[in-house]
């Protein structure tokens, strides 16, 4: 492999070439047409641009090995993106709609769906196109939906490596009604205080954990992890209820682990790091082992020896054979296109 290779690529830095477009106006929704990637056009007074009404989606389509393709929990991302629109005064768009966009997407670009380990990342976006400066308390009654695709591999550079991540003590990632919303707004405001982390302390990624609570991270759940056990923090509206975190649950409680979902203290969690495992989940991340808890001031603390935990090694495992079609899929969860 050279590192012109696509699976040396940043996660996300390539689209294919085609993509679904539909757009909402006069209170209904439009047809949805196919067209090259490239710039749209947008008027500069734009809701979104102005207000950040924005919401969008994440999830993969995987390639098996008998080359058929496969959507993982389609229905549930749908869901979560109309909830994300509802909750900033954006119309919905039909479940259906969205399928169709995705469906239409998957099958054009069949051809560019990365055989395993790799995946066709699949990224709605919704976002307000009426085009006025004064609608600060006003909805935007114009929206766009656009379905994008990107062939992936690891979101984290150094794939198995563990992960190094900082435990930020006070600041929070976004406002705490928002947390359960995937809205753009959310990602800036958790990058000033990422890159702070990064320069200063090399990290991968931040934990939020305001008031001393443990939260998420700035793109992925957080569980503490041992054998036959996990717990994460129970869903509230203050960060995203990944997709990935509830599949992994359900799939822990039927292999017969206890599955606490409460809240849970950054002391905890440092007690729990002596001799425990940590990782992040989320589409991007899938179960990514934490290794190393950096704390304010430089203080580092090993998780467990500080590699990636077996526990989360089988985890990850479990789940990546469902979702490449070398597990039985008995939860419904995929979606053939
Ligand atoms: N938390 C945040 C902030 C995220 O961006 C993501 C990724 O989508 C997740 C959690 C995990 O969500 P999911 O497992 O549905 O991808
Ligand atoms: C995902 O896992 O789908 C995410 O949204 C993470 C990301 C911000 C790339």
């Amino acid at each position: 492999m050279t590192s012109t290779t696509p699976q040396n690529l940043p996660f996300g830095s390539i689209l294919t070439d085609v993509m679904a477009i539909a757009s909402y106006k006069d209170g209904r929704w439009g047809e949805h047409s196919l067209r090259a990637v490239g710039p749209i056009e947008i008027h500069p007074a734009a809701h979104a641009l102005h207000y950040g009404s924005e919401c969008f989606e994440g999830f993969k389509a995987y390639r098996w090995a008998d080359g058929s393709v496969h959507v993982f929990r389609m229905d549930r991302h749908i869901e979560r993106l109309r909830q994300s629109a509802r909750s900033l005064v954006l119309p919905e768009p039909d479940a259906a709609q969205v399928a169709e966009m995705v469906r239409a997407v998957v099958e054009r670009c069949r051809d560019a769906v990365p055989e395993a380990p790799g995946a066709l990342y699949l990224r709605p976006l919704l976002f307000g196109t009426m085009p006025n400066i004064g609608a600060a308390s006003t909805p935007s009654n114009e929206v766009c939906l656009v379905v994008l695709a990107s062939p992936v591999w690891d979101y984290f550079a150094g794939g198995a490596k563990p992960l190094r991540i900082y435990v930020e003590e006070e600041a929070t990632r976004c406002a705490s009604h928002l947390g359960v919303v995937k809205t753009g707004g959310n990602y800036a405001a958790a990058l000033g205080p990422t890159l702070v982390a990064r320069r200063l302390h090399q990290v991968d990624q931040v934990l939020f954990c305001p008031g001393g609570e443990v939260q998420e991270t700035g793109a992925a759940n957080f569980l503490l992890i041992r054998p036959g056990h996990i717990v994460t923090r129970s869903l509230d509206s203050t960060f995203l209820h990944g997709v990935t975190r509830d599949s992994l649950l359900r799939m822990a409680a039927d292999q017969g682990y206890r599955v606490e979902e409460r809240v849970f203290t950054i002391d905890e969690m440092l007690a729990w790091a002596r001799d425990g495992e940590a990782a992040l989940s989320g589409t991007a991340a899938v179960l990514a082992g934490v290794g190393t808890l950096v704390r304010k001031g430089g203080v580092e603390v090993k998780v467990g020896a500080g590699g990636v935990g077996p526990e989360t090694q089988k985890l990850r495992a479990a789940l990546v054979a469902i979702q490449q079609g070398r597990a039985a899929d008995r939860y419904g969860w995929l979606t053939p296109v």
